[in-house]
């Protein structure tokens, strides 16, 4: 049981890291470009509903973390499946550069693991693919933000 608390304490710090910081980029966002990226109301609808969307992420992540807490894998399954499912879905695909199907790929292929670690109930292993789906979502939105920022650069 013990050794279970060492990762578990990582994965807290990861995961409230990884929070605090897409709120402070977001905030900086607000701050740099006070503009909308859309142009028309159309797209401006568009966008917010892109947020709901990917926030979406947010409460799947809470099952797990949840499920992982309390050693219930019906929750990391449920989570698990949706961040899954989500990965896949046509709404995910906002960006065609190679490097983001990239990371979505390996999003995808990790989320799979974890779903499978919960199925055959082996917490351990769910909580070290857990770990590897929160870097995973940190290394995509670096990469996000970057090419957004490239974008402002050109123009
Ligand atoms: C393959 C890329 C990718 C992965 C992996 C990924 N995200 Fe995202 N995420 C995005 C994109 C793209 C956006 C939208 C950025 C934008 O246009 O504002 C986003 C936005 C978000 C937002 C902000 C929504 C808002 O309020 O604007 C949250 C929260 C979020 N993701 C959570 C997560 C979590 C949690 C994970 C991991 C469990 C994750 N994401 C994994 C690509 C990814």
């Amino acid at each position: 049981m013990r050794r279970i608390w060492i990762p578990f304490g990582v994965l807290v710090v990861v995961t409230g890291m990884a929070v605090l910081a897409w709120q402070a980029s977001a905030e900086d966002k607000t701050k740099a470009s006070p503009e909308p990226q859309a142009s028309t109301p159309e797209s401006g609808r568009e966008d917010l509903s892109l947020k709901d969307y990917m926030r979406k992420k947010l409460a799947a992540s809470n099952q797990i973390l949840e499920g992982l807490c309390t050693e219930d894998s019906e929750l990391i399954l449920q989570g698990a499946r949706t961040l899954n499912e989500m990965s896949q879905s046509e709404r995910w695909r906002v960006n065609n550069d190679p490097m983001y199907r990239q990371f979505s790929g390996d999003f995808r292929e990790i989320t799979q693991q974890l779903i499978e670690a919960a199925e055959q109930k082996k917490q351990d292993r769910a909580l070290l693919k857990w770990m590897d789906a929160t870097m995973s979502c940190m290394d995509c939105h670096n990469f996000v933000r970057g090419i957004r920022l490239a974008d402002r650069d050109a123009k």
